[in-house]
């Protein structure tokens, strides 16, 4: 029912407070808060956000929502507690700094707790994410869609980020149309939002093995979906976003942004050679022929007459033998 709805919505706002006023606040929050403030954000972004600490006992948020005469069963639909075999509900989130994780309307819906003492005995997932819920359905959820929209319409571009840790750097470096999936694969639902919004994607996943393949994979749902268009930002080998800001600043991150995109075309060169080896010449037959057909789904002329001389330049082939071998292409094809 709607008062449910408000109920828990209301129970998460109470939480978030409460999580909030506990990183700032307390002496409890200052290794946490030492923790953000040496990862670079400012006391502005962590409240944008809202971002707070769950502490080490396991009761603390469960008593402070009883005090404020929350029912047992709506607590325990909340996603914010786990049940003992018992019965008694404990916090699910202690011990890890939580990000609140808002729906469309900005209503927060779901938390992500992290992780951050090194030497923490309590060893469990990186990011702790609340259960699918009454409210949060994770399929539906882009991090920072609700305030990053009129940026995103303002810039006539969504950029996509893998973690959120990137999208609260990027709006800390002055990027605020950013947005990142829930550490999932893009869905349907969220290709969907996008879409109402923009008709530019830039997708600036992880650069190692994990976020290169995520990067190639989103690429590929964009383009089977409508007709974005998309590119892409790659940082140094290994690198995040977030490192990368960290590393060489605001501005540099700015200029990126503006001079550093490449074509979804140049990434996919980039990607297919990552398996080979094109000191072997049958492996870079492979690659010229696959780069040609790949070739056949770029509607611009222009800019099939750049790649026809990169790759005559590169492996020193005749453009016109690469021309003659891509039109045998486009006739199979049709
Ligand atoms: P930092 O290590 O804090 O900089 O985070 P990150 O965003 O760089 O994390 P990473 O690149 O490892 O993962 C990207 C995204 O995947 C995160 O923002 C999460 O949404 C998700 N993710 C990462 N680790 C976990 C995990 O252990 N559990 C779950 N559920 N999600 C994860
Ligand atoms: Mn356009
Ligand atoms: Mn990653
Ligand atoms: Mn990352
Ligand atoms: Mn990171």
């Amino acid at each position: 029912t709607d008062s449910k709805k408000e109920l828990l919505l209301k129970a998460h706002e109470e939480s978030l407070e409460l999580f909030h006023h506990i990183l700032l606040n307390t002496k409890i929050g200052e290794q946490a808060l030492a923790y953000l403030t040496d990862r670079g954000l400012t006391r502005e972004v962590i409240e944008t956000f809202g971002i707070g600490f769950a502490p080490r006992e396991r009761t603390m948020l469960h008593q402070y929502l009883i005090g404020k005469d929350y029912q047992p069963t709506l607590l325990k639909e909340s996603g914010l507690f786990v049940e003992r075999d018992n019965g008694e509900l404990l916090d699910r989130f202690y011990n890890r700094i939580i990000f609140p994780i808002r729906n469309q309307q900005g209503k927060v819906v779901a938390f992500s707790g992290r992780i951050f003492e090194v030497d923490d005995h309590e060893d469990g997932p990186k990011y702790l994410n609340s259960p699918e819920t009454y409210l949060f359905n994770k399929r539906n959820v882009l991090f920072n869609y609700d305030k990053a929209r009129a940026a995103i319409r303002r810039e006539k571009e969504v950029v996509l980020f893998e973690g959120f840790m990137d999208v609260i750097a990027a709006w800390q470096a002055g990027v605020q149309n950013g947005v990142a999936s829930m550490g999932t694969s893009l869905t349907n639902e969220q290709i969907h939002m996008l879409d109402r919004v923009t008709d530019h994607v830039l997708i600036a996943y992880d650069s190692d093995n994990a976020g290169i393949e995520a990067a190639k994979r989103a690429a590929d749902l964009l383009s089977e979906q409508t007709d974005f268009d998309i590119e892409i930002l790659s940082f140094s080998e290994g690198m995040d976003p977030d490192d990368f800001i960290k590393e060489n600043g605001a501005a540099a991150f700015k200029e990126l942004l503006s001079h550093g995109r490449t074509t979804l075309f140049g990434f996919k060169m980039r990607y297919f050679r990552r398996s080979l080896n094109l000191a072997n010449e049958s492996e870079r037959l492979g690659y010229i022929e696959k780069i040609l057909t790949e070739m056949l789904t770029i509607t611009s002329a222009v800019e099939r007459e750049m790649y026809f001389k990169q790759l005559a330049a590169e492996f020193d082939v005749s453009l016109d033998s690469l021309k003659e071998q891509f039109q045998k292409y486009f006739y199979e094809q049709r």
